[in-house]
C-alpha cells in the first residue's frame, strides 16, 4: 500500500513538473496593459478606416493607402504578441515588441502623409479618421517604450 501510494505521489509530482510551464503565462504592469489596450484598439481603427478606401478607384494614391496598411500590420503584430503573452499561455512577447508597434505606426503616418487630395471626398474623410487613430495608438506606444514596459513569466 505504502509503496502504491508512493508510486502515486510521484506520478502527480511528474505532472505537475509538466503541466507548469503551461500554466506560467506572462505579466506587465496595469499601466503597460493599459498602453497596449489603446494601442491596439486604435490600430483596430485606423484598420477599418483605411479598409473602407477602395485603392482599385483610387490609382494616384493606391501605392501610399496599401503601404501604410502593411505598415499597420507590423505595429499590429507588436501589440498582439503584446496580448497574447498576458491573455493565453504564451512566453513572453519580445523586448522590442512595443518598439516594433512605434516603428509600424511612424512608417504607416509617412505613407498616409504622402496622399494628395484635389477635393474633400470620402477617401479624405477616411485618412484623416485613420491618421488620428495612428497618433492615438502612436502616443500610448511611446509610453509605453518610455516607461520601459516588458511582458515576463510570473
Ligand atoms: C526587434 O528585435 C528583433 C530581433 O532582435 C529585430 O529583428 C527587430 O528589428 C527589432 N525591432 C525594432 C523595432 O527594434
Ligand atoms: C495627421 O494629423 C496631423 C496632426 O493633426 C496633421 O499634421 C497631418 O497633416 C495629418 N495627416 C493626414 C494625412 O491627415
Ligand atoms: C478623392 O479624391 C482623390 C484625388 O484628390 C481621388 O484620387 C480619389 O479617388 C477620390 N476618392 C473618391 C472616393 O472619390
Amino acid at each position: 500500500m505504502a509503496r502504491v501510494i508512493f508510486l502515486l505521489v510521484a506520478v502527480v509530482s511528474v505532472f505537475q513538473a509538466l503541466a507548469a510551464p503551461l500554466h506560467s503565462r506572462a505579466v506587465t504592469s496595469p499601466q503597460c496593459s493599459q498602453f497596449n489596450v489603446y494601442a491596439s484598439a486604435a490600430i483596430d481603427e485606423a484598420r477599418l478606416s483605411l479598409g473602407s478606401i477602395n485603392t482599385g478607384n483610387d490609382i494616384g494614391n493606391a501605392r501610399n493607402i496599401l503601404q501604410a496598411q502593411l505598415s499597420l500590420l507590423d505595429a499590429n503584430t507588436g501589440v498582439t504578441e503584446i496580448a497574447d503573452s498576458l491573455l493565453t499561455s504564451a512566453p513572453p512577447a519580445p523586448a522590442n515588441a512595443s518598439a516594433t508597434v512605434v516603428a509600424g505606426l511612424q512608417a504607416a503616418l509617412a505613407s498616409l502623409n504622402q496622399i494628395f487630395f484635389l477635393a474633400d471626398n470620402t477617401t479624405k474623410a477616411a485618412v484623416a479618421a485613420a491618421n488620428a487613430s495612428m497618433i492615438t495608438a502612436l502616443d500610448n506606444a511611446q509610453q509605453a517604450v518610455a516607461a520601459n514596459c516588458q511582458t515576463t513569466l510570473n
